[in-house]
């Protein structure tokens, strides 16, 4: 496991492939186009839905790619993280731990972070031609990261992103997690 690192101020960013992508890149993408009808949305940016939330149990591929997020933080950060598929125990909120991002040709994602409890936040194409839109790193000096189906990018949730005008003629999709600190956080939610 060989990431290529880079640095946003002193903070690492990790860019990699998640491996054996003909098992489970195109079935993810049967299950999400199979479900949009069942998308949740949280926030409106921009005039767009920000993040689109499905159960786990209708796009179980999902689990692949998170569960390699997993293993890399380990292997690459040495840290032991907790994988969620549902809402943090105990916590108010409704939503699970993952997302869609689905943007349109034209469309962007503005300038955010995943500062929310979480250890390390995680993003994955699914689908994206290379001009669908650069993720990018708002720091002295940011850095870009060309999308690719299939390649994850792992950095600290705190990080500021957003994404680029997706040039492309078809939409990108993208799924983004975050791990959690181990032991979980139970108190204060
Ligand atoms: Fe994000």
């Amino acid at each position: 496991m060989t990431p290529e690192k880079h640095y946003v101020g002193d903070d690492p960013v990790f860019v990699m492939d998640v491996p054996n992508q003909e098992s489970w890149i195109g079935q993810l993408g049967e299950e999400i186009s199979k479900h949009r009808s069942r998308f949740r949305n949280s926030h409106k940016i921009n005039g767009r839905w920000e993040n689109s939330y499905l159960d786990i149990d209708v796009v179980p591929s999902a689990k692949i790619p998170m569960r390699f997020a997993r293993t890399a933080a380990i292997e690459i950060l040495g840290m032991h993280s907790v994988l969620l598929f549902e809402p943090l125990p105990g916590s108010k909120e409704s939503l699970p731990p993952f997302w869609f991002n689905i943007a349109k040709p034209g469309e962007i994602t503005g300038l955010h972070d995943h500062a929310n409890l979480s250890a390390l936040s995680a993003v994955v194409y699914i689908q994206a031609d290379s001009n669908a839109g650069n993720l990018y790193f708002e720091k002295d000096p940011g850095i870009e990261v060309i999308p690719e189906p299939g390649k994850i990018v792992l950095f600290p949730p705190h990080l500021k992103h957003g994404v680029q005008e997706n040039q492309s003629n078809e939409e990108r999709i993208s799924l983004a997690f975050n791990l959690f600190p181990f032991p979980l956080p139970m108190q204060n939610l």
